[in-house]
């Protein structure tokens, strides 16, 4: 994909909550249904992933975890990824963090790196998750990540934003969302994957 031509994208989608009613999840379909036309979503599963454990990564005795595999080739197959998230205890939960502590090793077969990334954070509470959002963006500088600045994207008050449907209610969110995901689009043509 050269820069000039950043659509179709492949975007890979991380949500951090594994609940089945998730809030976070709702606002990731939103921001993927507000994506221009060419953007070829895939929602990544990390509710499968065994947690991260060193050991069963040595290449010679191939004892990784076949989850481990799946996750690792789809995120090297995504031009992109998008981070959606909570907040647990002023951080991300911990199957997101395990869920990059997976990618990224063995160290010198980090999948994420290159790759751009956006994160956006929700919380039913005002500061929609600022906390979980930093912190996370704190491991993507790890990970070497072209991770966009601006727009910045906290979602507060996350419980009413929806109808029924999971649908967002509120137009100007809604228009929001749509120019995030321009932006991110935008983001990926000048930082366009780039595996090191
Ligand atoms: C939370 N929640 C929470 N919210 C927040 O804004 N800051 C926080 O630090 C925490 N901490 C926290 C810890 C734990 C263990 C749980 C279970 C919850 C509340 C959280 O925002 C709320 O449960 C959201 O609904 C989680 O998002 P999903 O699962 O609906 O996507």
């Amino acid at each position: 994909m050269s820069p000039q031509t950043p659509l179709p994208l492949s975007l890979g989608v991380i949500v951090g909550s594994l609940r089945a009613t998730s809030v976070t999840r709702l606002i990731a379909e939103n921001l993927v249904a507000g994506a221009p036309a060419g953007v070829n979503a895939r929602f990544l599963d990390i509710a499968d992933l065994p947690l991260y454990n060193e050991d069963l990564d040595i290449e010679v005795a191939d004892t990784a975890p076949a989850p481990w595999t799946r996750f690792r080739e789809e995120v090297r197959a995504a031009d992109a990824i998008l981070f959606v998230t909570p907040e647990y205890n002023r951080s991300v939960p911990a199957p997101l963090k395990n869920a990059i502590d997976v990618g990224s090793a063995p160290h010198d077969q980090n999948v994420f790196a290159g790759l751009p990334a956006a994160v956006v954070s929700g919380s039913p509470g005002r500061m929609g998750a600022f906390g979980a959002n930093h912190h996370l963006r704190q491991s993507l500088v790890f990970l070497d990540m072209p991770t966009m600045q601006q727009p910045e994207l906290y979602i507060g008050g996350s419980y009413d934003l929806f109808d029924d449907n999971g649908r967002l209610i509120d137009p100007d969110m809604t228009r929001r969302f749509e120019a995030y995901m321009e932006r991110f689009v935008a983001w990926t043509t000048r930082h366009p994957k780039n595996p090191t």
